[in-house]
């Protein structure tokens, strides 16, 4: 329930329904072919369109690259190196909710340890990701469930782990709860295997919490020192790289947002009378103002009328004349 504090003297209470409208589809992606700094980009994205573009998954991925139309200069994307380092999965769900770690761990013994392990014994370890284990991948199927397969050997890097699962399968397994932990324990048997644990400090332009990565050889290098904003790059197959963010490249912005329709009730007190149409337009038009303040683009606001094409309905006024209001 929005409050709005209205004008004095009091005239009566309004109940109506305001209707917000996103435009089409979710990462809808627009390749500008400018060449701007990543905070110049990100500006200019969330000036014409919602933000600079969030991936999500190999879907995503793929239409990004077609939105590049065949440029294969780095292109910036809404990623970059900002905020503290939390445990991910690979698959892009975000960051470990149930998490089972050994008594100590993660410990970041050798001061590069980014990857996670689960043990013989079913708790899970942070190591280094270029160590040689064997792996757990996860598919889920059609139907929805999900299917576990081990991949032994225990000379895999988190990486080429990573890489197999998802061109096999759905991608290094994602462990939900301690069911699931039971059961990828004993699959890997008497063996120390990835699962899709990671850790990073990357986040999103838009406020978006996944943890999809396609990073070019597995993660970002920061050659430089200072490279805390990532492109996308067609001459290295649609891979990500790490720059320093000040660089000049194109980019690509995303269009639209996830939802497309709300609906908001709203009750006010107010000493103008709302069924005048230039009143309640004008408050329309303040109200999508103030929605763009908010760093919401691509929408429409309208009145919803309810059956007897009555907009705002009056209430009754009950007990004390004023409300509290923000
Ligand atoms: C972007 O602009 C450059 C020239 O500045 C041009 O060579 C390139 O083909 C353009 N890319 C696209 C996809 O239009």
């Amino acid at each position: 329930m929005v409050w709005l504090h209205g004008a004095i003297p009091l005239f009566g209470v309004f109940l109506m329904f305001l209707r917000i409208t996103a435009q089409p589809t979710p990462h809808q992606y627009h390749f500008i072919n400018q060449s701007l700094s990543w905070p110049e980009a990100q500006s200019y994205c969330r000036l014409k369109h919602a933000d600079l573009a969030t991936v999500d998954n190999m879907d995503d991925m793929n239409r990004l690259a077609e939105a590049l139309g065949g440029d294969i200069k780095p292109s910036w994307i809404g990623l970059e190196r900002r905020g503290p380092l939390r445990w991910l999965w690979s698959d892009g769900s975000g960051s470990a909710h149930f998490t089972n770690w050994k008594e100590g761990e993660p410990n970041d013994a050798k001061g590069r340890e980014g990857c996670g392990e689960i043990s013989e014994e079913g708790t899970w370890n942070d190591h280094v990701c270029g160590g040689g284990r064997s792996f757990v991948c996860y598919e889920r199927r059609s139907d929805g469930m999900v299917r576990y397969v081990f991949y032994s050997g225990g000379s895999w890097t988190w990486v080429q782990g990573q890489d197999i699962c998802r061109k096999q399968h759905t991608d290094l397994a994602h462990v939900r709860n301690g069911q699931e932990n039971v059961v990828i324990n004993n699959l890997a048997g008497n063996n120390k295997a990835w699962i899709g644990l990671f850790k990073d400090s990357w986040t999103w332009s838009d406020g978006s919490g996944t943890s999809f990565r396609y990073w070019l050889n597995g993660g970002p290098d920061n050659y430089f020192g200072n490279e805390k904003c990532a492109a996308v790059a067609m001459s290295l197959h649609g891979r990500w790289d790490d720059a320093p963010c000040d660089r000049r490249a194109p980019f690509v912005c995303q269009g639209g947002l996830k939802a497309r329709k709300m609906v908001v009730r709203m009750k006010m007190s107010t000493g103008v009378d709302l069924t005048d149409s230039t009143v309640s337009a004008t408050l329309l038009q303040k109200l999508e103002t103030s929605l763009g303040n908010h760093r919401m683009s691509d929408f429409k606001l309208s009145w919803r009328s309810d059956k007897d094409g009555q907009i705002f309905q009056r209430q009754e006024q009950q007990g004390a004349a004023g409300r509290p209001g923000c």
